[in-house]
Order: structure tokens, then sequence, then C-alpha cells
């Protein structure tokens, strides 16, 4: 297990990264599928592979000194996919909790779940939990892994708690309202990075979306690396933000 430094100002300016780095990165890590087609192998192959680019990539957010990093692991339209590989995914996710949960914690990351944890099996759901509990006092990275998320469910789970509270309807606003998402305590996302090509969002964080920036890039997940992080990274710090205003 190892403690990872934070870069210092003088390594980000090496690497091209003084400036406003994002705060909140969300990234939907895609291609895993014809990575392993590529290669004549089966699916699961290619999400194994995935999840190593994952382990490279936390890293990296971390060392970065981001505030929060989500990535959509698996989908409320996901289990419309074979049994077997969904079984496979969840045996991944099971696999790369057991296996980083020591250093994710020694480096002081706390994991989040956006999603509804339910309908899981019992060992993913302990496993998901455990890592969440014992990293929750963490202050270092925000780890936010969305699984059985979408956002249309997501935003139905917030209405239903609103309704729930019995508040007037007058004193519901965009405020409560993303406070009652499962993002409700997250810096507001600054950038969406969408891997091996396609360029849409698949009911990804569709409500936080309202003003990131979006870099699509060709490479499929698995071989997304840190460097090509830091690409897309360096494009988002091109962009000119301006949330509507007039920027000169
Ligand atoms: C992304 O890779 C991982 C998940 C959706 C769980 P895919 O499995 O969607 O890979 P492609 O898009 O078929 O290549
Ligand atoms: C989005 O990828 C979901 C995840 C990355 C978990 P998909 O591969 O499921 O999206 P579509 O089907 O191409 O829109
Ligand atoms: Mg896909």
């Amino acid at each position: 297990m190892r403690i990872y430094d934070r870069y210092s100002d003088d390594k980000l300016e090496e690497l091209g990264l003084s400036g406003k780095l994002p705060k909140h990165v969300g990234i939907i890590m895609d291609g895993n599928g014809r990575w392993a087609k590529s290669r004549l192998m089966p699916r699961p192959v290619g999400h194994r592979a995935g999840m190593e680019a994952l382990h490279e990539i936390v890293r990296e957010a971390h060392c970065l000194g981001l505030e929060a990093l989500t990535v959509y692991a698996f989908s409320t339209e996901n289990w419309q996919r074979p049994v077997q590989e969904v079984n496979a995914l969840f045996g991944l996710l099971t696999e790369y909790f057991a296996k980083e949960i020591d250093e994710l914690d020694a480096n002081g990351v706390r994991i989040i779940a956006l999603g509804d944890l339910g309908p899981f099996p019992e060992k993913v759901k302990a496993c998901m939990t455990d890592a969440i509990e014992r990293t929750a006092s963490n202050k270092g990275l925000r780890f936010c892994i969305a699984i059985n998320y979408g956002s249309r469910a997501e935003i139905t789970r917030a209405v239903r708690l609103i309704a729930r509270s019995r508040i007037e309807p007058e004193m519901i606003n965009e405020d409560l309202i993303s406070r009652s998402l499962y993002t409700g305590e997250l810096p507001e996302l600054d950038l969406i990075i969408r891997t091996a090509g396609e360029q849409r969002l698949s009911n990804f964080l569709l409500w936080q979306a309202a003003y990131s920036e979006f870099v699509f890039t060709p490479v499929l997940w698995p071989d997304f690396t840190p460097e090509e992080f830091r690409k897309c990274l360096i494009e988002f710090m091109k962009r000119t933000r301006r949330f509507g205003k007039v920027v000169e």
C-alpha cells in the first residue's frame, strides 16, 4: 500500500496544468466491450481491463487535488445486458473494493455511491457499504461511483422525497432540488469526459450537467491513461465558461 503525494505547483506547471483545474469531474467510462471485441475476447475481459484503468485515474485525480471524481459504472439501463455480463460486472466491483479499499482509505479518499444499491446482491452491497462507512470521515478526494444510477431515476427520487416532506410548493426551488439529488453535497460538476467516441449522456447527471463542459475522446476506457486524462483537463482549461453572461 502506498501513500501518494499531491502534485506540487511546479509539477502542475510542468504538466501544463497550472491554472483553474475543475473541482468536480464526471467520467462516462465507455468502450470496454469494444476493447475486448477488438482482441477477440469476451466482454468481461474488457471490464477487467477497465477496472485497472480506473485504479490509475482515481490515483491521478487524488494527485491532482481534484475535489470530486464521479464515474459512471452501471446505469439503470445496463440491467438489460446479458445476465452473465451483469454478474461479471458485480464480481469485478466487489473485487475492486476489496483490493483497493486500504489504499484509498490511507490516501484520505472518501467513497460515495450514487444510485440505488437496493437491487444488488448482498455481497456487492456489503462491500460497497463497508467502503462508504469506513471512509465517511475522510477529507480528501470524493470518489463517487454511480451504480444502478440513472439521472431520471435520481430526479424522480428527489421529487418523491420533496413531496413526502409536505413542503409548500412555493418553497421548492432549484437549490432544494439540487440538495435532494444523490450529488447534493458535491461541488458543481465542471467537466464531463466520455471515452470511446459516443457523444451522448446516456442518462448521466442530466440536472448537474446544466453548465458542465464536455470533452469526448475516441480512446476506449481500458486505454484511458493518466496522460489522456490530463489532456482532457488541459482542453477543459482552454474553454471560456460564460454561464450566460458576457465575458470579454
Ligand atoms: C462501459 O463499457 C462499461 C459499462 C457500461 C458497464 P461498455 O460495456 O458499454 O463497452 P462498449 O460500449 O460496448 O464498447
Ligand atoms: C453508459 O454507457 C453507462 C456506463 C458507462 C456505465 P452505455 O454503453 O451503457 O451507453 P449507451 O448504451 O452506449 O448509450
Ligand atoms: Mg457502451
